[in-house]
């Protein structure tokens, strides 16, 4: 099954994701995961989008499309796949249908502006594999420290609360026209983000069986 996750920042895309993808067996892409992997490394992908991400706003639309389009010939797409964070505009969206790729679902995972705020202020990731925790919701087992590889874990320099505040108002203004462009695909399923994470998972997978 091909499957989009559409959702504000910090609505959960990540952690459901990462479910999914083990009940499933099938990849996860992140553009933004994959954005930060090139930043780390030093590439000129990375390097180019560093200011982009850093004060809230989307990556050109050229740059992801390029990635997303590489990332979907691998071999482990075949089976299937979760876009997380892709598409996030109406051009990627347009980008994606021209490039021949079927989507079967996509779930919007909702929650308020305000809870938003709240959650990503709380969240912090592993620097050295990037996995994400939360302060309040998701306690690694020890404090400060990664559950799966022991690295540090930190605030992303983008869930400072101003730059929240943008992200945010760039995902009201460029992504959520994307639900009434999947609506109007009849693909189109909102999910209700605003409880825990297990009560989220529970209805992204009802929402995949239906
Ligand atoms: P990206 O990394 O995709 O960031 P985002 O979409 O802004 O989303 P987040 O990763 O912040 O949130 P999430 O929905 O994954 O939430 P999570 O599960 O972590 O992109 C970053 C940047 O890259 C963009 O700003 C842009 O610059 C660039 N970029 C990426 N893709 C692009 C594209 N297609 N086009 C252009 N530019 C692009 O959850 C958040 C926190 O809440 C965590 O701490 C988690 O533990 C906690 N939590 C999750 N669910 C719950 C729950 N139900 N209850 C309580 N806490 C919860
Ligand atoms: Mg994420």
């Amino acid at each position: 099954m091909n499957i989009i996750l559409l959702g504000a920042p910090g609505a959960g895309k990540g952690t459901q994701a990462e479910k999914i993808c083990e009940i499933l067996k099938i990849p996860t892409i992140s553009t933004g995961n994959i954005i930060r992997a090139a930043l780390k490394n030093g590439t000129e992908m990375g390097l180019k989008a560093k200011s982009f991400m850093d004060a809230g706003k989307l990556v050109p639309d050229e740059v992801v499309i390029g990635i997303i389009q590489e990332r979907l010939s691998e071999s482990d797409c075949k089976n299937g796949f979760i876009l997380d964070g892709f598409p996030r505009t109406i051009p990627q969206a347009e980008a994606l249908d021209a490039m021949g790729v079927e989507i079967n679902k996509v779930i919007d995972i909702e929650v308020s502006d305000e809870d938003i705020v709240k959650r990503m202020s709380g969240r912090r990731v592993c620097e050295k594999c990037g996995a994400s925790y939360h302060l309040e919701y998701k306690k690694p087992a020890k404090e400060g420290v990664c559950n799966l590889c022991t690295g540090t874990l930190v605030q992303r320099k983008d869930d400072h609360p101003d730059t929240v505040l943008s992200r945010l108002k760039v995902y009201h203004e460029e992504t959520e026209p994307l639900k009434d462009y999947y609506e109007k695909q009849g693909k189109l399923t909102i999910v209700e983000g605003q409880h825990d994470i297990a009560d989220t998972t529970a209805k992204v997978l009802k929402a995949l069986e239906d």
